[in-house]
């Protein structure tokens, strides 16, 4: 479909499974920088803050064959730190050549930590011995800088004017009381530090009045653990024949399922052409899903805690900060895992190994029925399909994890595990906004906002979206004995229209359908979204935070496709005052009735720290889920067989 046949060759590695797709290769990332560095002629001090394939035009996707040649392009966001200029280039990988090169003012990258000789751990330890930081910590008796821990916060923003213009973060403060044991048991509460991410110094330290370190240890790890219970058997996951999905390059073949597996710095885990083969067909479902961005926002007013809201996705980086996965610890079973192709500060490229991981698990029963009067029994077990990737932000750890099942469901859940954010308080203190985990140490109450964003495609690119909410019938001749109860169906005709929040007293969900293809009773066919757990945030609407993440305040955003509106809370959420993203888009109001639509999924989990989850959380979750509505013409897994095991299944008497 693309016609240049020549050099493209050597980008397509050897894969014979290559797709337009596929995120790109280690060598396509040298490649890219090295066009970058070699003709960009944007200074020398240049570090990379994103790598990442253009995607081609999705009717070039969906025409494309295995064999076809692409295009394969790449774009670039590059910081000049010395100038302080932000740059994004898109560059034509084919053709070594740079199509756009532009300067982006006013904006700031996501964390950059270090320079051309200098990574994290040398940048941390530059700024624990900075003299300023050195004085700071004797007038708090602390001698040794190299017990400190400091954890660069965003510094979102306030409107104050000495921050302007400049990329800064706040450097928050722990120590250890030894190498290696927990440092958020010992925080040093009122300590904050204004460090420059350019220039790589401490611009200020901002005391807000010293606070006696916590006395106790809150170490979790094994060698602090006295002693393990001793009554767990072992309990195997054997797959003997191996696992039932086949992979071939990105692509997954799970049973009727069909996806492909993708991973970018920003967003770590993207799965690409979700489709369910039904009778022989293959149907399309999602285009791309992705965490689109995520907020945390606390509750605390008091010092500079009002500061702390942090964008994993926008300002950190959900895929830079994938750990590598283990097997036996992570996931259990036969398991096929994804690297994470990405690079570092310099532009080189790097891989997480075992950033994603795949695998199958048995997941009770799929459905079940017993006729009472034969004495029938026919029972099917559930399997489902994971793909999920972990990711440590600080003192925090999400895992992602997307769900498929032989019923056609999709479901989409966050594990929230790692540790609580910690503060000081004085002794005696009992904090308002918080909770105390250990004497003196408070975990502020906070939430996490997630935003998925789905780029729907049920049986084709076309479709619109429909609220369903289910209602009570008033009474009437119809309804005299006030019994009857119906479903409201609401069309949501323009992308203004489209920001709808949960209402689990009228069960709400939300259909998505194509109204050109019609089911076996002639209804259009459709995938609902269904939500979980959820909230609003707990902030007022002219709060900074509700400025920067407006996509908070709405659960359900629709809006009409645009290869340029991926991210939530915009393409720079790092120090943006606020106001980009979805609540900017949606006041085009664009038409997205029989739309090429994007669903926008914003999923709250209010945290009010227990006891419990100190020194670390255990798994707290919370989802969604994505079921077909009216898509199949009957239960698609009746074709499940009965297990191996004959005595789950037994036959009626009367044959
Ligand atoms: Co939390």
């Amino acid at each position: 479909m693309v016609e240049a046949k020549s050099s493209s060759k050597e980008v397509i590695s050897n894969n014979n499974f290559f797709h337009p797709l596929d995120p790109l290769s280690f060598d396509e990332i040298n490649k890219t920088t090295k066009i970058v560095k070699n003709n960009a002629n944007l200074g020398k001090e240049l570090l990379f803050e994103t790598i990442m394939l253009i995607e081609p035009p999705k009717e070039e996707v969906l025409a494309f064959k295995i064999g076809d040649q692409i295009i394969r392009k790449a774009l670039v966001v590059v910081l000049n730190f010395k100038e302080e200029k932000i740059y994004e280039l898109d560059i034509n990988l084919n053709y070594e050549k740079i199509e756009r090169c532009e300067h982006i003012p006013n904006v700031q990258t996501a964390f950059i930590f270090g320079d051309l000789e200098m990574d994290f751990n040398e940048w941390e330890s530059k700024m624990k011995h900075d003299p300023k930081v050195v004085e700071a910590l004797k007038n708090r008796g602390i001698e040794n800088p190299d017990l400190l821990q400091i954890d660069p916060w965003p510094i979102s923003n306030f409107g104050n004017e000495n921050e302007e213009g400049k990329r800064l973060a706040i450097g928050r403060c722990w120590i250890r009381r030894e190498p290696g044991d927990n440092a958020y048991a010992r925080p040093i509460e009122g300590l904050s530090i204004i460090l420059d991410l350019n220039k790589n110094e401490v611009v200020e330290i901002q005391d807000f009045g010293e606070i006696s370190i916590p006395p106790n240890d809150g170490n979790y790890s094994q060698k602090y653990q006295k002693k393990f219970r001793t009554d767990l058997k072992p309990l195997e996951i054997i797959q003997p024949e191996g696992p039932s999905f086949e992979v071939k390059g990105n692509n997954v073949k799970w049973q009727k399922w069909n996806m492909r597996i993708g991973f970018t710095k920003r967003e770590g885990l993207v799965i690409h052409n979700i489709g369910y083969e039904d009778e022989g067909k293959l149907r399309p479902i999602i285009y791309r899903a992705s965490l689109s961005e995520m907020i945390v926002p606390y509750g605390d007013p008091t010092n500079d805690h009002y500061k702390k809201q942090v964008f994993d996705a926008g300002e950190v980086g959900i895929g830079k900060c994938a750990n590598s996965l283990e097997l036996g610890c992570d996931c259990l079973g036969e398991i096929r895992y994804f690297d994470g192709v990405l690079f570092d500060i310099r532009g080189e490229a790097s891989v997480i190994k075992n950033a994603i991981c795949m695998h199958e698990e048995d997941y009770g029963i799929l459905w079940k029925h017993t006729d009472t009067r034969t004495g029938e029994v026919e029972t099917r077990r559930s399997r489902r399909l994971v793909v999920s990737s972990i990711a440590t932000v600080g003192n925090y750890e999400y895992g992602f994890f997307w769900y498929f099942y032989q019923d056609g469901g999709i479901e989409y859940e966050i594990k929230l595990t790692g540790i609580v954010n910690s503060a000081g308080v004085a002794p005696g203190i009992k904090p308002k906004h918080g909770t105390l985990v250990a004497p003196q140490v408070v975990a502020h109450n906070h939430q996490h906002f997630f935003n998925v964003r789905l780029d729907m495609m049920v049986d084709g690119i076309n479709n619109s979206a429909y609220e369903i909410d289910t209602i009570l019938d008033p009474k009437s001749e119809e309804n005299k004995h006030g019994n009857a109860f119906s479903t409201k169906k609401t069309l949501i005709e323009n992308e203004s229209d489209g920001v709808r929040i949960v209402d689990p007293f009228s069960a709400r969900s939300w259909a998505i359908t194509n109204n050109s293809k019609k089911n076996y009773m002639g209804e259009p066919v459709s995938y609902k979204i269904f939500p979980g757990e959820n909230v609003l945030p707990f902030s007022h609407k002219d709060s900074v935070v509700n400025k920067r993440a407006g996509f908070m305040n709405g659960h359900l955003w629709v809006t009409p496709f645009n290869d340029k509106e991926l991210y939530a809370s915009g393409d720079y959420p790092q120090q943006h005052p606020g106001g980009d993203g979805l609540p900017k888009w949606i006041k085009e109001k664009r038409d997205i009735k029989d739309k090429d639509l994007i669903v926008w999924y914003t999923l709250g989990h209010t945290h009010i720290p227990r006891l419990e989850d100190w020194p670390v959380m255990p798994v707290a979750y919370t989802g969604f889920s994505i079921k077909p509505s009216g898509f199949f013409d009957k239960n698609p897994a009746l074709d499940v067989p009965p297990s191996a095991n004959d005595k789950c299944n037994s036959h009626c008497k009367c044959c």
